[in-house]
């Protein structure tokens, strides 16, 4: 976890996105990295999650959505970092997610995907696990940054361990004329 956070080059005063909260695991490193005024906005579309994740980190520099990343309407520009940790083989629209990221990130603002277990691993287990997540699968690294590259980003670290997983892209500062 603490190798994630570092990836995602967090610092004071950051405006984050953080993509299926879940229970929130990831708002308190969050918090602390970019104290004392940096925000969060918890992204989840179950309710549940959102209540557990709310009651469990109440801080008023968090802000708590109920959406699907897909059809997230934030500002455009909004966000220094946006983190997706253990998320990103559950977007139903995984072009139209990191669309929304692309569009959501400041100019020069960094996209974290990442998992703290192993692709094949994760893969064997959606499988494994059946019903809604049967057909959930983790990319590999090299093909993600791929689709990322056609999306717009300028991908950074790409890292495909037995039990690491982790891609960041940069949406460009500049736009290219052509
Ligand atoms: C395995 S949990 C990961 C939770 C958290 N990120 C963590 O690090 O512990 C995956 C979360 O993603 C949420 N999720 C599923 N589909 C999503 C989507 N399309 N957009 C955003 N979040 C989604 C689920 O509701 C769930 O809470």
């Amino acid at each position: 976890m603490a190798r994630l956070l570092a990836a995602a080059e967090l610092g004071p005063g950051l405006r984050v996105l953080d993509v299926g909260t879940g229970n929130g695991r990831l708002v308190p490193g969050i918090l602390e990295a970019t104290a004392p005024f940096g925000e969060v906005t918890a992204l989840d579309p179950s309710e549940n999650m959102l209540a557990v994740a709310r009651r469990r980190h109440p801080s008023p520099r968090v802000r708590w959505i109920r959406a699907n990343l897909e059809e997230f309407e934030g500002r455009p520009g909004e966000f220094h970092r946006i983190i997706c940790h253990a998320v990103f083989p559950h977007f139903f629209d995984a072009g139209r997610a990191l669309g929304v990221a692309h569009r959501s990130l400041v100019p020069g603002g960094l996209l974290v995907i990442a998992h703290t277990v192993g692709r094949d691993r994760i893969n064997a287990r959606h499988e494994k696990a059946g019903g809604a997540v049967e057909t959930d699968v983790l990319p590999p690294a090299g093909k993600l940054s791929d689709t990322l590259r056609r999306i717009g980003f300028h991908p950074e670290r790409v890292r495909d361990e037995p039990d690491f997983y982790l891609v960041t892209a940069r949406r460009p500062s500049t736009t290219p004329t052509r």
